[in-house]
């Protein structure tokens, strides 16, 4: 094939989401029907990449949105991992071959329309196709839960209010949210644009000065019930205005880089058939990530309650998801019918993407 369909298709794949849009990988096309994507992540500075898990689900979700633009040239897809046993640089081998049969995916159209609706969404309930098909669009392995009555979406609420706490009064997250947002923007390539965020500009204004450092974090917290107003904004009220919450849980723990990566897979499936059906998704992954480090016994933060917080949401997120103690608890997200947001996460060009 020719290396004007390689870049077209890496050109839509770039689309794929990564926490905070870190688009942990760099691409190199090898020959005419190969393509290596470089993986890694980012559990060096950013405390949610736990063990680069999220940055493995977002190889998955990469591989997934190449194998689907691929299908729009004719093409298939076929992948190989390989780690040398260090799964911080992972490399994945992608072939593709032309195939008489192929049809392009009906998912196709919805890579680069999907995007993350960080605000309130209407709560109209979701129809049974709709529902139907974000469990299907989990495929083989993985479990699907959808939380839709109010009183789950309550329950969520309070679990995600509790989240947000550790969220906000963490130490080691604070650089991460600092790093992460670019202030005043509507579009960015690297990082996540203010107006994405979903808080209104006067509460912007005021949490690029609170900032600054975490003196002033600090301080807002203890003496202005700084957490309040970002919780009810953030947290709270997304929680209520959606249609359900929705638990992609794999049916065995995930062992291997591999696991991690098919779960991408899954949760790509299900944010692009979420797409399809007109639907919104924003993932809501720091119960996930703070229960992860609770049950390895991991403590993440040189703040000592932080860690007895984290064990009591894991119990109330267990017994919200009807899971035990072992059981992962993959990937946790909202949907709901919205207006198209009107700021978002772009991408950086192809070729600052091309490894070098
Ligand atoms: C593994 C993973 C975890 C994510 N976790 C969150 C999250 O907890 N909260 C959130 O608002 N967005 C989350 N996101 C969404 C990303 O921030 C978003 O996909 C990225 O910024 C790109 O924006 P786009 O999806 O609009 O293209 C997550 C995405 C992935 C792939």
């Amino acid at each position: 094939m020719s290396r004007d369909t390689l870049t077209h298709i890496l050109d839509l794949a770039r689309w794929a989401p990564s926490g905070d849009n870190t688009q942990p990988w760099r691409f190199e096309i090898v020959d005419d029907q190969r393509i290596r994507v470089h993986g890694n992540d980012t559990r060096d500075h950013i405390l949610y990449d736990y063990d680069g898990h999220p940055s493995h689900i977002a190889h998955g979700a990469l591989l997934e949105t190449m194998r689907i633009a691929a299908s729009g040239f004719g093409l298939t897809t076929n992948w190989t991992i390989s780690s040398d046993g260090d799964d911080r640089s992972p490399t994945y081998d992608v072939s593709l071959a032309y195939s008489p049969t192929m049809v392009r995916d009906p998912l196709f159209d919805c890579i680069e329309t999907r995007t993350v609706q960080r605000r309130p969404m209407q709560t109209t309930p979701l129809t049974e196709t709709q529902r139907q098909a974000l469990i299907n669009a989990g495929g083989e392995g993985f479990r699907v839960q959808l939380f839709e009555s109010l009183g789950d979406r309550l329950k969520v609420a309070g679990l995600l209010w509790d989240s947000a706490k550790i969220r906000l009064t963490c130490p080691e997250a604070y650089p991460v949210h600092k790093e992460i947002i670019e202030w005043r923007a509507r579009y960015s390539k690297d990082r996540i644009p203010e107006q994405a965020v979903g808080v209104d500009p006067a509460t912007a204004r005021l949490m690029e000065w609170v900032m600054q450092s975490w003196e002033r974090v600090a301080f807002f917290n203890r003496y202005l019930l700084g957490t309040v107003a970002p919780r009810i904004e953030l947290d709270l009220l997304p929680a209520l205005c959606c249609a359900a919450h929705l638990l992609v849980q794999p049916q065995r723990p995930p062992a291997h880089l591999a696991d991690w990566v098919h779960l991408g897979i899954a949760v790509q499936r299900i944010w692009l058939t979420a797409t399809h059906l007109g639907l919104h998704l924003q993932p809501q992954m720091t119960p996930v990530i703070f229960r992860w480090y609770a049950r390895a016994g991991r403590h993440f933060s040189t703040e000592p309650t932080l860690f007895e917080q984290a064990l009591k949401l894991s119990g109330d997120f267990e017994r919200i998801a009807n899971a035990t103690p072992t059981d992962d608890l993959g990937f946790f997200a909202r949907v709901g019918v919205s207006h198209v947001p009107q700021s978002r996460s772009i991408r950086q060009d192809l070729v600052a993407l091309m490894k070098v």
